[in-house]
């Protein structure tokens, strides 16, 4: 059963800092949009690379191999070469500290 996992102390997750976090092997990553976290899979849809160095606009994360660009609130493949979606994860704040449900 999925379960809220601790994953930073909130105060290490910044607006428009992405944050690489592996938890129960998977490897996502974190971002906080607005004030509100959110988590996504650290690897793009198009050729299985890792998204955490690329440059992140807003709300958009870009693959830094052949740029295609992601939302990182729904984890939407916004340009090609992506057509696949980001896999995404609940993600709230409690007590301080980021937890992703996985
Ligand atoms: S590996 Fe990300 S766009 Fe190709």
């Amino acid at each position: 059963m999925a379960e809220y996992k601790d994953a930073c102390a909130a105060e290490d997750l910044q607006e428009g800092q992405p944050r690489r976090v592996e938890l129960l092997g998977v490897d996502l990553l974190l971002c906080r949009i607005q004030g509100q976290p959110y988590a996504v899979e650290n690897l793009c849809t198009h050729d299985d690379f890792e998204l955490h160095d690329g440059p992140c606009e807003g709300e958009e994360i870009e693959c830094p191999i052949h740029g295609a660009r992601f939302s990182l609130i729904t984890g939407a493949a916004l340009t090609p070469p992506a057509f696949e979606d980001l896999r995404t994860f609940p993600a709230r704040e409690q007590g301080g500290r980021i937890q992703v449900e996985l």
